[in-house]
């Protein structure tokens, strides 16, 4: 987790790291520091626990001067989130500053070793080490700060994206790679490091994407200089980064959550757009045509990710075992990962993922590679760590998505998933033409709904003002609505704190009922799709038991309106689109509960956007 900046040029470096550490604090927000090297070429760091708001009034009337500077907002592993254990850390001479996003494995043995050459530690992090160790390795070997780095990073086993600058050095800055992500931003006469590029995207769109194990050398009037630990010249293309600057802004909205909700209509367009034709009402989908020996040979999927993108994943699983009737299997990836499960040649392993940057993600990936699955990636950061392990894929192009409660990412992987499966069925004939072109004329159709939808914003958040007495919440959903109630809960407990679980409402009679009290919250998704009946007489179970529903129906519902406290109306779908719509009123729920009680909605509590740590 954690964001991480650098600059090195001509400007004030302190204006620059702030800003991006603000656009980076979604990552990580338990602590915030920097490293600036000032005219005397010395090297000053100031760090404190809490927000870059916090580190912006600590530094208040102190030397924040010079060209040169990291930058570092935490999100702890290892150590308490207070001022001693915030980045950048010192060496031991105070000659070195360092900050870090990942975890050092060995950091145990590392630290027992300089504590024997007479080290000492000022924190409990695992990052200190490293600059230690870079340090030692300096001065023992007699190396510049790039070599030394490079030397020192060979010693280490984990996962890293670092920033390094020396004191009475101006004109350098060293940076490297492992399993974090890092980009470098190459601007006219200056250089910037950024743990994504909205932390840079003000000054240039010329990038750099490291690989694992590099080191580069930012040194001003020279282009950077890119060596692998073991120590191969590598040339890296600049590339182009397309994000414009309101795709990063809350514009007008109070927070990122409810402008991502209100994006919906506009990110799905962005989604389906150059795919799904409106005249010919088709959809085509490079990835999947330009694979389709690949899926036809394909014994199973396997889909795997976590949070909101294994959500999407599950109804992934409904949508291509019924048009494309392959076996489909869904899993955590922090759970496929240290199986050992059964991966065959013809597997086909569909990752999904809006950062691109979840550790237990790229390492499900890379099991199944080493097994010789094909690795077909739905993902929405473009040259993201997942996005270039896979084999092939798709983009969401849902547009950055800032609020950690994930909201556009998931319904545009919905979206990417259904063009899929409608593909595929169609390409292996497991569809009739008569459905694919009702389902595909059905899709067409969606934005224009969820705009519908975004309209009861104000009637939502009326009942939102009925239940943030709660302390629990069940959501209950079947069929293609069983993941939206999981989905529904998690957004509920990530963003208000209030405990929630989602539940296949048949399920509820083995065990839950047995919380189902007067005061209990049960939030009922009932399209009227082919199994309503069946959520008919489930509401009614609750109902008999005096929970308060709040239910999800479509508009002109009879039956499930009846037993309701509440009822939010969403127009009608094809049953397989109906997460699409579903979905809409739970986000803008949770949300204005969250936000009546005064909670932080875009950086809650001990979460992080990218989770690039286990
Ligand atoms: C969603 O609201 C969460 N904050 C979280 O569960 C997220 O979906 C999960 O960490 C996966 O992230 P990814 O899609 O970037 O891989
Ligand atoms: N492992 C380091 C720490 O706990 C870095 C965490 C991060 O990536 O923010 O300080």
């Amino acid at each position: 987790m954690c964001g991480i900046v650098g600059y090195i040029g001509h400007k004030e470096a302190f204006p620059i790291l702030i800003k991006g550490l603000k656009r980076l604090e979604y990552r990580g927000y338990d602590s915030a520091g920097v490293a600036l090297l000032n005219k005397d070429l010395d090297l000053n760091v100031y760090k404190t626990k809490g927000k870059v708001k916090q580190l912006e009034a600590y530094c208040k009337g102190k030397d924040i001067s010079g060209n040169i500077g990291i930058a570092h907002t935490r999100w702890a592993t290892h150590g308490e989130p207070n001022d001693r254990n915030a980045h950048p850390h010192y060496s031991q001479s105070e000659n070195l500053a360092l900050i870090h996003n990942g975890i050092i494995e060995n950091y145990l043995s590392i630290k027992k070793l300089l504590i024997n050459e007479g080290y000492s530690f000022k924190s409990d992090t695992d990052t200190e080490v490293l600059v230690h160790l870079i340090e030692y390795v300096k001065n023992r070997y007699k190396l510049d700060l790039f070599d030394a780095v490079k030397r020192s990073l060979n010693f280490v086993v984990g996962a890293y994206a670092i920033g390094v600058i020396e004191k009475g050095n101006s004109d350098t800055l060293v940076a490297a790679r492992k399993g974090s992500p890092l980009i470098l931003g190459v601007g006219e006469g200056e250089f910037f490091l950024g743990s994504d590029a909205t932390a840079i995207i003000e000054y240039t769109s010329n990038v750099i994407y490291l690989n694992d194990e590099e080191v580069a050398e930012l040194r001003l009037g020279s282009s950077p200089k890119i060596r692998t630990l073991k120590d191969q010249e590598v040339n890296h293309e600049i590339k182009k980064i397309e994000l414009a600057l309101e795709d990063i802004e809350k514009g007008g909205y109070p927070h990122f959550m409810l402008k991502e909700i209100h994006e919906q209509p506009k990110s799905l367009e962005m989604c389906m757009n150059g795919r799904l034709n409106r005249e010919l009402m088709e959809i085509k989908l490079s990835g999947i045509t330009d694979n389709i020996e690949r899926f036809r040979s394909a014994k199973r999927i396997l889909i795997t990710a976590c949070g909101t993108s294994w959500h999407a994943g599950l109804i992934g699983k409904y949508l291509i075992e019924e048009l494309c009737r392959i076996p489909v299997e869904v899993e955590v990836a922090s759970e496929l990962r240290y199986r050992y499960p059964v991966i065959e040649k013809d597997d086909i392993l569909i990752p999904i993922s809006q950062s691109g940057e979840t550790a237990d993600t790229l390492a499900a990936i890379e099991l199944a590679k080493e097994q010789g699955a094909f690795i077909y990636g739905i993902c929405n950061v473009v040259g993201s760590s997942i996005a270039r392990a896979t084999d092939s894929g798709t983009y969401t192009h849902a547009g950055p998505e800032i609020g950690v409660a994930s909201t556009k990412a998931f319904t545009t992987q919905v979206a990417v998933l259904t063009m899929m499966a409608l593909t595929l069925g169609k390409e292996l004939g497991t569809i009739s033409q008569e459905r694919y072109k009702k389902t595909v004329q059905e899709l067409s159709e969606i934005t224009h709904k969820i705009e519908k939808i975004l309209l009861l914003d104000k009637e939502i958040e009326k009942i939102s003002t009925v239940f943030t007495y709660a302390r629990n919440f069940m959501y209950l959903g079947r069929g293609y609505n069983y993941p939206v109630a999981l989905e529904g809960a998690l957004k509920l407990k990530e963003i208000s704190y209030i405990h929630a679980e989602g539940y296949p409402a048949a399920e509820m009679k083995h065990g839950p009922i047995a919380l189902i009290d007067d005061e209990m919250p049960i939030v009922v998704i009932s399209p009227k799709v082919r199994i309503y009946d069946k959520v008919v007489s489930n509401v009614q179970e609750i109902k008999a038991r005096k929970g308060k529903i709040i239910a999800i129906v479509n508009e002109g519902d009879v039956d499930v309106k009846k037993m309701a406290d509440f009822c939010i109306e969403i127009p009608s779908t094809d049953e397989c689109l109906t997460p699409l719509l579903t979905v809409i009123p739970l986000q803008i729920l949770s949300y204005y509960i969250a936000s009546i009680k005064g909670r932080d909605v875009d950086q809650p509590r001990n979460l992080a956007k990218s989770v690039t740590v286990e």
